[in-house]
């Protein structure tokens, strides 16, 4: 990226354009699709209907529907109403700092995109899997959480409608665990809920290890969402499910004008391919793991308290003041942001207390783009 005085920018942060900015074959397919036609879904055509079976064809266990949305917002609103359209019940259980969407449905159930401080009774929240902080095995403490809020929840006459989760726990601060969810999903599956990966940020391959985070943890999901890297920037997200779960919303029904027009799914097909044909899982496989390896030397090179950890090309570094104590320390998290900003290489930080470097580069980083980020990050983090 350039900024307005061309100096040039290394994108390490960029989790839509996740097979690069300004890809020929995304261009090339937008543009052929417009001189065609743009058209909603009303109007029946090959292109949606093909790019439907083969999303849906790199799912497993019977998600063989799709239905599309402009936003991972939307995609999660619309996995909510199907959700409790199919269960009957209203509850929800979110991770305590989970962030699906800004819809006024799904901002309800986002803790960390909420304003108010109170979420509605129907909402309940557990610990997120924390393998630095946490104690004891993640899986189980996960699932006794999860149980003890649908006891919660009954206690109260709501039954439950969806555990919903984010893989990777991004905005919770970052814990790719694998195989984390299978006994959460038990009790939530038992007490006639569903299981609703959001996929928004570990699908299309950023784990490293499988096109979406619901195949990379282990545990298929009753409902995936899907948006952000989807269309490379075009505004396109989707809902995975199966037939019998729509069963019940077919007589509601869903359209949505501008959701599965032929021009985001001409780009989100050209994703697809490319993801396939440029081998970009295996790539954020080994870039990742390059990434790490050289952000785990620097630290301990420079001696500073830090928990790296990630999957693929999704890595958070866990700034504390001390190993033992493990307090945040969002204020050195800032300066390594900025610090790296005023050096041209762009990255975030995230979780409950800003103290986790988040790197999600584009799953197209090249060894060259590692050897760059992790200098920079050397020369920073070497004087803090
Ligand atoms: C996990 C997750 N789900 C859903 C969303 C919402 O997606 P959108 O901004 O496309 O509506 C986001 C956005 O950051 C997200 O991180």
């Amino acid at each position: 990226m350039w900024d307005r005085d061309g100096n040039e920018y290394l994108d390490a942060y960029n989790n839509v354009v996740s097979i690069g900015h300004g890809h020929p074959r995304v261009v090339d397919a937008i543009t052929r699709q417009l001189y065609k036609i743009n058209t909603n879904t009303r109007y029946l055509q090959h292109d949606v209907v093909d790019f439907a079976e083969d999303l849906t064809s790199t799912h497993g266990a019977g998600l063989s529907m799709a239905m599309f949305t402009c936003t991972g917002s939307e995609a999660n609103d619309l996995a909510l109403r199907i959700a409790r359209q199919a269960t009957g019940g209203t509850g929800i259980i979110v991770s305590e700092y989970a962030y699906h969407g800004c819809t006024r449905d799904v901002a309800s159930w986002s803790p960390a995109g909420r304003s108010e401080a109170n979420l509605p009774k129907e909402v309940r929240v557990v610990p997120p899997p924390d393998t630095f902080r946490g104690s004891g095995e993640p899986s189980r403490a996960l699932a006794e959480h999860v149980e003890a809020q649908i006891e919660d929840l009954r206690r109260q006459g709501i039954r439950l409608a969806a555990f919903v989760v984010d893989p990777m726990f991004s905005s919770d601060g970052i814990f790719p665990i694998p195989n984390v969810l299978g006994p959460a999903v038990q009790r939530v599956q038992q007490a006639g809920g569903l299981f609703v990966c959001d996929e928004v940020q570990s699908g299309f391959g950023r784990t490293g290890a499988a096109l979406w985070g619901h195949q990379w943890v282990g545990q298929n999901p009753d409902i995936a969402t899907m948006g952000k890297p989807m269309g490379n920037g075009m505004p396109i997200g989707g809902v995975v499910t199966r037939a019998d779960i729509l069963e019940k919303f077919k007589d509601v029904g869903y359209f949505n004008t501008f959701g599965g027009e032929n021009a985001p799914v001409a780009a989100a097909q050209a994703v697809l391919d490319t993801i396939r044909d440029e081998d970009l899982v295996e790539n954020a496989r080994r870039r990742g793991e390059d990434i790490r390896r050289g952000l785990s030397n620097v630290i301990e090179r420079a001696g500073v308290p830090a928990d790296v950890r990630g999957a693929g090309m999704y890595i958070g570094v866990d700034l504390v003041d001390d190993l033992d104590t493990k307090k945040p320390m969002p204020t050195v998290a800032t300066r390594v942001v900025n610090g790296l900003r005023d050096r041209h290489v762009l990255i975030s930080a995230a979780g409950p207390y800003g103290n986790v470097l988040k790197i999600r580069p584009p799953l197209v980083f090249s060894e060259a783009d590692v050897d760059r980020l992790i200098s920079e990050f050397d020369f920073v983090v070497s004087r803090l």
